[in-house]
């Protein structure tokens, strides 16, 4: 049952076939390059594209805009200190500013990352430091078909083989990324995370956890993990990050707000290093790259994402629009996730070869029979990886209704309907670096 309503909406329109046509072409078939205006449910990302609470509306006007020891930064403290745990915040423009103040402050050239699986800014923040990103996901984390309840959590085995290979000394950091994003939105257990505090602890390495998605992941652990059922909502969530030395966090995600994010460290000299490197890139350490304004919506979102009716609807929501899209006989990695559901292009359009793009094939289809936009993780997004040519449908939070999802699963039948017509795509114009080719490059059927 929704536990809000609606207050302010916005007009959103379907355009017609003819105008989607044109759209797409003039988008180079890359639905980065399309006019928002031109879609009707996007599901491109849950990234700072929910709707605010009148309660956060308001705090914006008691944004407090001094440049130093704002009100309102002091309200973010409270606010984590209370929901999450940690004493010391930095704020950050978004989580990637989060984790260049944290992995900047951490790491060397040379250095090893572990993490379950790391988001892409968390591993080109590792990269940037001259590092290597290993990734320790459990055996079926990529599999579709794979059954299990926290198919997000950390190899721990893995990791301890990993660090057998390399040396301890050579890990200073391991990560864990609550959900798994780049896994299916899957869940980690509280187990898990306390297993993996424990391996960096034998590693004497740092403890970080990429909390984006922790009321989420807190959710699915209430609902699945033994012994966790009886337990407040609240008390869950915090328990997940009392295992970590520090924290990063996109507020775009669980802070329920449109931009903003910070780290949370427990160490008072990791904190103080932490706190130059924001300087440097950020802004002064109470603002770090917001409007004060920013800071008292994410203070009110983050204690409104641990109440239990909103985060339980929210998970339902992308169930329900996973459960409609496999009743429309589309294949979907099952059980969905937290955020998202993620469709196996590869399997859905079997006659295009990875090297053609069915992912992206998929994308531009949903566009062209329903204005619907999602996003591409397989051979587009990740030239050379070996990953499954998914397709993510991202849900943003309490945006869209039933009737949005029911409008994406139709769309998703028709598209199934004629599949047998499409034909792959190839790239005609690309940026000089690859890894960021999915945001701009065009293509063009062949
Ligand atoms: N970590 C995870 C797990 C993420 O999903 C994201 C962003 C970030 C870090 C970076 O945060 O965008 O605020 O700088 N994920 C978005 C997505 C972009 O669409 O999944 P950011």
């Amino acid at each position: 049952m929704r536990s809000y309503k609606a207050k302010a909406v916005t007009p959103i329109r379907l355009p017609d076939r003819e105008g989607r046509i044109e759209a797409l072409d003039a988008a180079g078939h890359n639905v980065f390059n399309l006019d928002s205006d031109a879609v009707y449910v996007d599901l491109l990302t849950d990234s700072g594209t929910g709707t605010m609470s009148d309660e956060q509306w308001a705090a914006l006007m008691r944004g407090d805009e001094a440049y130093a020891g704002s009100s309102s930064f002091a309200r973010l403290q409270s606010a984590v200190s209370d929901v999450m745990g940690f004493e010391h915040v930095i704020p950050t423009h978004q989580g990637r500013g989060a984790e260049n103040v944290v992995y900047g402050s951490l790491l060397e050239e040379g250095d090893v990352v572990l993490n379950n699986t790391h988001f892409d800014t968390t591993r080109a923040h590792v990269a940037n430091q001259g590092a290597e990103a290993v990734d320790c996901p459990v055996e079926g984390a990529w599999d579709r078909e794979a059954t299990g309840e926290f198919l997000g959590n950390f190899d721990v085995a893995q990791g301890r083989e990993i660090a057998d290979e390399v040396g301890a000394e050579r890990i200073p950091v391991v990560v864990t990324t609550i959900t798994n994003n780049s896994a299916a939105g899957q869940p980690v257990s509280l187990a898990n995370i306390r297993e993996t505090a424990e391996l960096a602890d034998e590693l004497d390495a740092w403890f970080v956890v990429d909390a984006c998605r922790f009321a989420e992941n807190a959710h699915f652990v209430k609902e699945r993990e033994p012994g966790q059922g009886d337990r407040a909502l609240a008390d869950i969530a915090r328990e997940q990050l009392s295992y970590a030395d520090a924290i990063t966090m996109s507020g775009k995600k669980d802070a329920l707000v449109n931009i903003g994010g910070f780290a949370a460290i427990r160490d008072d000299d990791l904190f103080e290093r932490a706190k130059q490197r924001a300087i440097l890139y950020e802004g002064f350490p109470t603002y770090g790259g917001l409007a004060g304004r920013d800071i008292e919506a994410m203070a009110v979102g983050l204690r409104e994402a641990v109440d239990p009716p909103y985060v339980a609807e929210r998970v339902e929501q992308v169930a329900t629009l996973g459960e409609l899209l496999q009743e429309a006989g589309i294949p979907i990695v099952t059980p969905t996730g937290g955020h998202a559901v993620y469709v196996d292009a590869g399997e859905l359009l079997d006659h295009i070869p990875t090297e053609r793009f069915p992912g992206q094939r998929l994308v531009c289809e949903l566009y062209r029979e329903g204005a619907v936009r999602g996003v591409e993780l397989g051979s587009f997004a990740f030239p050379g990886a070996d990953r499954p040519d998914y397709v993510r449908l991202a849900v943003p939070r309490r945006t869209y209704w039933r009737e949005h999802l029911e409008h994406v699963a139709e769309t998703a039948a028709a598209v199934r309907e004629q599949r047998e017509e499409y034909v792959g795509l190839e790239i005609v114009e690309e940026p000089p670096m690859k890894e960021l080719r999915h945001f701009s490059a065009r293509l063009e059927p062949v």
